[in-house]
């Protein structure tokens, strides 16, 4: 028998589509991301992007973020991290609106941009505003020498390897290793993180690649399953506080890119805002509920949800009872410190996607109307 193999099978190495295989590479890049910077024996995280301005970084006014898409939920993240922390006020905006709104910029101001590709036109032309108005600028990018890392004043690289698949999964995660580091090196500088829990949270940290080891084992099939009953799904929601607020807006953002589903995400307290009208047996709910982050008050959240008979898909941590008893299904992850619950608390939601848009017969790693790198306004 002929064995024919495409260049593309080979480089998706047995996997069917380029995305699931990045998912699954994620113990590797975030592992990749951390090696030669977070030095656990030796209670020390060494960036020498960092290291080199750090007189920049200690008498920055504020930190702004600036990102697109994916990216973008990444920098919402940083913010909680940094603000944590460092106790440097960060904000984070999108690139494109950041551009157009004259915004105010000192030589006292550190920009930070993050983007995989380093080449998105919105991020670039937000970068070149900001060095002209005399901010020191900083790029976490994934492609190495792209145009973005080629401008930023310093950097350091996500090594999260090649993302081929138009919706961003290791880089997420690789781009959230970076911003925990950032904001750990920094607030132990800075005396704002004792070392106590400074040397607690970087072996938490290292930890993480195991933990998206052990998630991608024990959640893989059964999200498979959970997808299987959302095929014909026409809305979700994706509900997180805290540091999973964002993490919720990835989620949402991972289903609509590739299942073409309507999905929002929300902080789980602004549903009776407005969302909570939607609520009805048809309306599936995704909710992130570690045990670390607020927990009481999903509680009540999930019960409202309940009480409105919407469906829910809880993502909580091994041994939970109270919100698994609420939810319809239930996805289990390891704990970790509430800071770093994202990285992992977004791997079965990636599934989830993918598997919702491979039942649909979406083409997943090429969705309609995407594309990898926007390099046009
Ligand atoms: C496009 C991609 C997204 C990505 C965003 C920002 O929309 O499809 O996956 O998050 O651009 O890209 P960047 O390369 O700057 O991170």
């Amino acid at each position: 028998q002929e064995l024919k193999l495409s260049l593309e099978q080979i480089e998706k190495g047995g996997y069917e589509h380029f995305m699931l295989k990045e998912i699954f590479e994620q113990p590797k890049s975030v592992h990749d991301t951390m090696r030669g910077r977070l030095i656990v024996d030796e209670g020390v995280i060494k960036m020498a992007g960092i290291w080199d301005h750090i007189e920049k970084f200690k008498n920055a006014n504020r930190i702004i973020i600036i990102a697109c898409g994916t990216s973008w939920h990444a920098g919402l993240i940083g913010e909680y991290l940094i603000e944590e922390y460092a106790r440097i006020p960060v904000e984070v905006e999108y690139a494109s609106e950041f551009r157009y709104r004259n915004p105010i910029i000192t030589d006292k101001d550190v920009v930070i941009a993050i983007s995989q590709s380093g080449e998105t036109a919105d991020t670039m032309a937000a970068l070149k505003l900001a060095k002209e108005r005399g901010a020191f600028i900083y790029g976490i990018c994934n492609v190495v020498d792209s145009s973005i890392a080629r401008i930023t004043d310093a950097g350091s690289y996500t090594h999260a390897g090649p993302e081929i698949g138009v919706a961003s999964t290791k880089a997420f995660t690789a781009q959230l290793t970076i911003l925990s580091l950032i904001a750990l090196k920094l607030g132990k500088h800075n005396g704002n993180l004792g070392n106590a829990e400074f040397m607690s949270l970087i072996a938490e940290l290292d930890a993480i690649p195991r933990k998206i080891e052990d998630v991608l084992g024990t959640t893989h099939e059964l999200v498979q399953n959970i997808a299987k009953d959302f095929v014909s799904a026409t809305n979700f929601l994706y509900l997180g506080r805290g540091y999973n607020y964002p993490a919720a807006l990835e989620g949402a953002l991972k289903l609509k890119e590739i299942s073409y589903i309507h999905a929002e995400g929300y902080p789980a307290a602004e549903m009776k805002h407005g969302p909570i009208a939607l609520i009805d047996e048809n309306m599936p709910i995704v909710i992130i509920a570690p045990k670390k982050g607020h927990y009481d008050k999903i509680v009540s959240n999930v019960q409202e949800i309940k009480a409105r008979k919407g469906k829910i898909i809880a993502v909580v941590n091994k041994g939970d009872t109270q919100v698994s008893a609420m939810a319809d299904y239930v996805i289990e992850i390891p704990e970790t410190s509430e800071c770093f619950s994202p990285i992992v608390a977004s791997v079965p939601l990636q599934l989830l996607a993918y598997y919702i848009a491979v039942y649909r017969g979406a083409n997943v790693d090429q969705p309609r109307n995407l594309a990898k790198s926007v390099t046009v306004e």
